[in-house]
């Protein structure tokens, strides 16, 4: 009789001897303890849900900061490694691929954090921007780009930030300098750059940074903060305007995408409203992170920091709640 059955009352049948493996859900497994630091549901075990790692200062969670649980209970691996044990893993500073008309020491693959990083130029040439540099626990050296110039150009030599291969090396009127990123670094800032009649590069300097590396409240705010008084103006509700304050942004599939969201916690705002304008920020976080994806081409990486606002004290929670997001890059 059961050699006979066909596959779909067999099915059936162990339904009715099962009943509930019929509303049962897949869970991704629970085993995704990392080494060294926590992490954080957005929804359980359910699929959907994102996982998201924390590590202490000067760590970072590899192989991924997050993990998406997929709709058929499994957990998404990244692509580039076969290791699914996650650790938190030291930061390093990336190092310098070449130092035009000077030297510098000590000369290492990468930094630890902490680690300085010291330039001197050539006879006839002087130094512009920090003779000493730092390896701070974000993956980011301190201070300025050092360059050694001699002044022979129209605009002056724009150096070469570490982690960076230029392409130029003629700054006269006119004159173009390429930039891109050695290794698998990722360049923020203007990747061609042209000498002007000012005497001043066009764009913004490049900078070639690790993938998890990201930026503390403390260097953005200054740029937000030169801003802020337009934002809150386009922004504000109560204002009626009819022109469009939307903003396109284009990423390419490879690139690399830096979301900061100013949250206003001050004493205005009760905490009801600053849960909701939280959890809309994760939303548009969540659907700027999933869109790329549905071709199943790569991904840009999305980075989530939080930068609160405040006037007066924040109850404890919510500090706690929030900061962690701010520590890391998702990717
Ligand atoms: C994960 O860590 C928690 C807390 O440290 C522990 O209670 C739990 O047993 C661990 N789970 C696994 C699967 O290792
Ligand atoms: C790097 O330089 C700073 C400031 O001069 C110093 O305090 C620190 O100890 C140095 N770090 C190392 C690893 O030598």
């Amino acid at each position: 009789m059961v050699d006979t059955m066909d596959p779909l009352m067999a099915f059936l049948s162990l339904l009715a001897l099962y009943p509930g493996l019929a509303a049962a859900t897949p869970s991704c497994p629970q085993n995704v303890n990392i080494s060294g630091g926590s992490f954080t549901l957005s929804n359980g075990w359910a699929p959907g849900s994102v996982l998201t790692y924390s590590c202490p200062l000067g760590r970072y969670a590899y192989p991924a900061a997050t993990r998406l649980c997929k709709s058929n209970g499994q957990w998404q691996t990244p692509r580039s490694t076969r290791q699914t044990k996650a650790v938190c893993k030291p930061v390093r500073c990336p190092a310098p691929v070449t130092f035009e008309n000077g030297m510098y020491t000590p000369r290492l693959g990468s930094y630890p954090v902490g680690g300085n990083l010291s330039f001197e130029c050539e006879d006839g040439f002087t130094l512009r921007g920090s003779p000493v540099r730092q390896c701070r626990p974000n993956g980011m050296w301190d201070g300025e780009t050092a360059v050694c110039d001699n002044g022979a150009g129209y605009c002056p030599n724009p150096g070469i930030s570490v982690g960076v291969v230029r392409t130029g090396s003629r700054f006269d009127l006119g004159d173009k300098v390429r930039y891109r990123c050695s290794s698998n670094l990722v360049l923020t800032g203007s990747s061609e750059r042209e000498c002007q009649d000012d005497g001043v590069w066009s764009g913004t300097e490049p900078i070639c940074r690790q993938p998890y590396s990201y930026d503390f409240p403390e260097d953005v705010a200054p740029a937000l903060g030169t801003s802020l008084s337009h934002l809150l103006g386009a922004t504000n509700p109560t204002q009626k305007k009819k022109e469009n304050v939307g903003r396109k942004i284009q990423i390419q599939r490879s690139g690399h995408l830096n979301l900061y969201l100013l949250l206003d916690a001050s004493q205005s705002v009760s905490e009801k409203d600053f849960g909701i304008f939280k959890n809309s920020a994760i939303l548009m976080v969540d659907r700027v992170r999933e869109e790329p994806t549905r071709g199943g081409l790569a991904a840009p990486t999305v980075s989530l920091c939080f930068l609160l606002f405040l006037r007066i004290s924040l109850k404890a929670h919510l500090v706690q709640e929030v900061t962690p997001d701010c520590m890391h890059a998702m990717q």
